[in-house]
């Protein structure tokens, strides 16, 4: 991929990773990723914002045959996805220094062993002048790893936000031209590592509303230049509001647990309640994040397997525990065979949600007229509850 020009003495540097289906050896990315490193030139020095996943360091190398200088390389954070290619970049330029603050400049020496007298610390709100292009480093903690920060460039109101506000997404395009799909790809990454640092999040966002943004240009996924869509979107996302929405994920092995799925949710949609259902054996866990970022309510469906939840069931517990959604209400439905633990076991498993617990609905073997009511019932409390949000 060439060199792509942003605004005078600002380019894009992009490495398209096609073929990547999952980050972190369990995120499922469906339209791969990209790596974003920025070059900003100044009168008298240049710095590289961010780098690649070093796998995909040859194509950056090859970006930079043209580069003669860099001066600062500018880490706005640790993860190895967008530094893992910085003692590369040392090597080719020997006389640049590391621009980053001092968690990530410990960080990076644990990541990647670079020596210390490589860096030079920035603080929140420092500035430093390239030469007509102002960088002033903004520290966004928690989005997602405490060391996060920002570059804002002064002249050309352009917010480099790394991962904050980006989206995995492969394309060739600098610019968002799909709003739809870019804003499918930037919740997915949202529900995925953001939402666990909902209350960060909103605090970083009233930081840099104090822009007057132009662009965002974060470190995967096209580039912003109509910005406002997606600083909405984040708004919204990461706001106490939540959905009259139902996420319904299940797990059945003989059918049991299946039927009290779709007996529940058509009692929810009878109550005008909108249900997403996910059967955890085939689901994509991204669709399943995604459907939890809104929604007012988690129920839980799994049979029993020596006496805990099913293994699927065990897991999307796990999951939607580590992310942390804003439901308020949660519950748990399912079936067993000759004895079940089920309820208190996956209560203990969700401490991080700040849920009201509704009554859960278990039978013994196949539902039950009685199962039905039960789960009626729960459906009603369910209306009921989303009544009032
Ligand atoms: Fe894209 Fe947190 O790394």
């Amino acid at each position: 991929m060439k060199i792509r020009q942003l605004a005078e003495g600002v380019d894009l540097l992009a490495t398209v990773d096609w073929n990547r289906r999952l980050f972190d050896s369990l995120i499922p990315l469906p339209d791969g990723t990209s790596y974003n490193a920025y070059l900003v030139r100044g009168t008298d020095k240049v710095a590289l914002i961010d780098t690649v996943d070093p796998p995909l360091w040859h194509v950056l190398e090859k970006q930079l045959e043209s580069v003669e200088r860099i001066d600062y390389v500018i880490c706005q954070h640790a993860e190895q996805d967008h530094s893992g290619s910085i003692p590369f970049v040392l090597a080719k330029y020997p006389e640049a220094r590391v621009l980053t603050n001092a968690k990530c400049r410990d960080m990076l020496i644990d990541l990647l062993g670079i020596a210390e007298e490589r860096f030079q610390i920035v603080e929140d709100g420092e500035t430093i002048d390239l030469g007509g292009k102002t960088l002033e480093f903004i520290y966004l903690p928690w989005v997602h790893w405490p060391e996060t920060m920002g570059t804002w460039l002064q002249e050309e109101r352009i917010l480099f936000s790394c991962d904050f506000l980006g989206s995995h997404l492969a394309t060739t395009d600098t610019f968002v031209t799909d709003q739809a799909l870019t804003l499918e790809a930037a919740k997915r990454y949202y529900a995925e590592i953001m939402m666990p640092f909902r209350l960060p999040i909103q605090r970083n966002l009233t930081k840099i509303l104090a822009k007057d943004i132009r662009m965002v240009a974060p470190s995967h996924g096209p580039v912003f230049d109509q910005p406002g869509f997606i600083l909405e979107a984040y708004q919204d996302w990461s706001s106490d509001a939540v959905k009259n929405e139902v996420v319904l994920p299940y797990v059945s092995m003989h059918g049991s647990t299946e039927k009290m799925a779709f007996a529940l949710l058509d009692s929810l949609v009878a109550r005008d309640v909108k249900v997403h259902l996910f059967d955890l054996v085939v689901t994509d866990i991204g669709k399943l994040a995604i459907s939890l970022v809104d929604a007012a309510t988690l129920v839980l469906g799994s049979p029993t397997v020596h006496v805990g939840p099913h293994p699927a069931a065990h897991y999307a517990a796990n999951l939607a525990n580590a992310i942390r959604p804003k439901v308020r209400f949660a519950s748990l439905i399912g079936s067993y065979g000759w004895s079940t633990r089920m309820v208190e076991q996956v209560a203990g498993m969700l401490p991080n949600l700040k849920a009201e617990i509704l009554d859960p609905v278990i039978c013994k073997g196949d539902p039950t007229a009685e199962t039905y009511a039960q789960l009626d019932q729960l459906a009603a409390a369910i209306a009921e509850r989303h009544a009032s949000l």
